[in-house]
């Protein structure tokens, strides 16, 4: 089979990883993927949102299938405009992907379905938002509906910060149209936890639990950003724990969906916030998420390129997904100033003692090849990836890789895993023994 993976981070480069290992794959490409991804597939210089660029190349080289890592094309229809030419792609249609491409819509979907989530209203006008806010209290969480980068969801301790956010979303219209409408809710208290699954939109399989960490400092300080590092599986989700997530949320969205005549194939992200009274839904994303499937990827031992097109075929029923009882750790070197502004071009060194090491993957983002020599070029630079039998064990094998890897500012948590080891305490010994 010829695959495609568009996309260009450590995602694509993990979901590259794992399609070359499968027998079936004979050619791989990604567009327009990394310095990492083209050591293992040619990579085409397409931008991920260029539909009718990804359409022509498809065409032209007879690929069997396209892998959508990244949530723009899917919310932009990129399925929807493949299966009309006849083409193969794993990711959900348009109206599927909305699910993440418009919060409002997926808050009412989630309400009608009963999906344990925060008490919330949607606002088209900024009056009736801070009337909202003043009767609700602090500290409150408002959304920008739309797409917003990443940075349209805030949460506002006082009520000057609340409204100084309302109107920046909605009068200054910091982020366009995605700030048309708003959401205004309740503010959650517990663990934030990932449930990713992949679904055919009748039968869900999950994908390993994991916790990724997205505030830049230690101890989950500071700004959030794309994520800074994660690991599976979580024990903070156990076997029932997951069943549950299933069953109240995961199968629900998918029959919401269903029922709505969206029909959703691909994966299915739940960002959830585990609190005293259960799991209840921060968010869904149509995509796999970023660093979460760097450290799950290497722990599955089915043939991913069997369930993806079991998934397009809609026969998920029929896989069994096996994975190994293992544990997988993946910390993000940033460059430093990230998530704010940073210099790029900073070459780095290190990498290649990593690569005869058979438990530790380094999956590249933010890097590029200049003259021969390995720069950065991102904010998110790469994700070191180690696997092995014991949580404990995994981080400090990881921490010990990512010290191998040097250049000018960069930047690393060093407390990656540690909520799955009880306490950041715990981890600060055990990477000093
Ligand atoms: P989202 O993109 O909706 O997942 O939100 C980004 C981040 O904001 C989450 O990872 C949480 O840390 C935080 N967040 C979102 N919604 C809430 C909420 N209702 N209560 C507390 N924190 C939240
Ligand atoms: N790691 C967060 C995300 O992929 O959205």
């Amino acid at each position: 089979m010829r695959v495609l993976v568009v996309g260009s981070g450590g995602r694509e480069h993990a979901l590259v990883w794992k399609l070359h290992q499968s027998p079936l794959v004979k050619e791989i490409y990604c567009a327009p993927g990394n310095s990492g991804t083209s050591k293992i597939a040619t990579n085409a210089a397409i931008n991920a949102e260029d539909i009718s660029g990804l359409i022509e190349f498809a065409s032209r080289k007879g690929i069997d299938l396209t892998v959508v890592g990244p949530e723009a094309p899917l919310i932009g229809g990129i399925e929807n405009k493949f299966s009309k030419k006849g083409l193969k792609l794993f990711g959900p249609s348009k109206d599927g992907a909305e699910i993440e491409g418009n919060k409002a819509f997926a808050k009412s979907l989630m309400k009608k379905c009963k999906i344990p989530t925060a008490e919330f209203q949607t606002f088209k006008n900024r009056n009736s938002a801070v009337e909202y806010i003043k009767e609700r209290g602090v500290p409150i969480v408002i959304k920008a509906s739309g797409l917003a980068a990443g940075k349209g969801v805030i949460v506002a301790y006082d009520f000057d910060e609340a409204f100084r956010v309302v109107d920046m979303i909605m009068v200054e219209k910091k982020f366009g149209d995605a700030g048309k409408q708003i959401i205004v809710e309740e503010y959650l208290e517990g663990e934030e936890a990932s449930a990713i699954a992949f679904t055919d939109g009748e039968t869900i399989l999950s994908l390993l639990p994991s916790q990724d960490h997205k505030p830049i400092y230690d101890g989950d300080k500071g700004p959030n950003t794309g994520g800074m590092g994660a690991y599976a599986p979580a024990p903070l989700i156990d076997k029932s724990l997951l069943t549950k997530i299933e069953d109240e949320i995961l199968k629900p969205i998918v029959c919401g969906l269903r029922d709505e005549g969206r029909l959703y194939k691909g994966v299915l992200y739940a960002g959830l916030m585990i609190t005293k009274d259960g799991p209840k839904v921060l968010e869904f994303n149509c995509r796999f998420g970023d660093p979460e499937i760097q450290p799950i990827l290497p722990l599955l031992e089915t043939d991913i390129v069997e369930i993806m097109l079991a998934t397009v075929d809609g026969r998920l029923d029929e896989i069994e997904i096996k994975w190994m009882n293992k544990f997988g750790v993946c910390v993000v070197i940033a460059s430093g100033g990230y998530p704010g502004s940073y210099e790029k071009g900073k070459k780095i060194e290190g990498i290649d003692t990593l690569d005869e090491l058979d438990d530790i993957i380094v999956f590249h983002a933010g890097t590029k090849y200049e003259r021969e020599n390995l720069v950065t070029s991102g904010g998110r630079v790469l994700g070191v990836t180690g696997i092995g039998d014991t949580l404990k064990g995994t981080i400090n094998k990881t921490y010990k890789a990512v010290k191998k890897i040097k250049f000018e500012n960069m930047y690393y948590r060093t407390d990656i895993g540690a909520k799955g080891l009880g306490s950041v305490q715990q981890i600060t010994n055990s990477l000093d023994n």
